[in-house]
């Protein structure tokens, strides 16, 4: 799999695994890290097998990853930001409580 050239676009810098990613504005962070030539973005919880992106339309759950202190976010879902922060994701990661208490407000950094 390649990226199509787009390059006359704006660039944003991500860091993934505290290594930057050049990306262009308007691609998913699955896509930039795959054009970066990122393939394995968790492992599985039972086994600890290497998982990336497999259907890049929010389908397959297989490109969790943590994105600013919020595990189990979409990366081909994601849409990237300067300067956001992602990490790979290693087995089970924790629910993020305020997903789910119906508070939007971002997580405390
Ligand atoms: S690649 Fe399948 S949900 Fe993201």
């Amino acid at each position: 799999m390649r990226k199509l050239a787009r390059d006359d676009g704006p660039q944003v810098c991500i860091k993934f695994d505290g290594r930057s990613v050049a990306a262009s504005r308007g691609d998913t962070v699955a896509a930039a890290l795959l054009a970066g030539n990122h393939w394995r973005f968790r492992t599985t919880p039972v086994s600890g097998a290497p998982r990336g992106p497999y259907c890049m339309m929010g389908v397959c759950f297989d490109c969790l990853v943590e994105i600013d202190g919020v595990a189990n976010r979409q990366a081909c879902m994601t849409e990237v930001r300067e300067g956001m922060q992602v990490q790979s994701q290693q087995g089970a990661s924790d629910i993020t409580p305020h997903l789910f208490s119906g508070d939007d407000a971002e997580p405390e950094q």
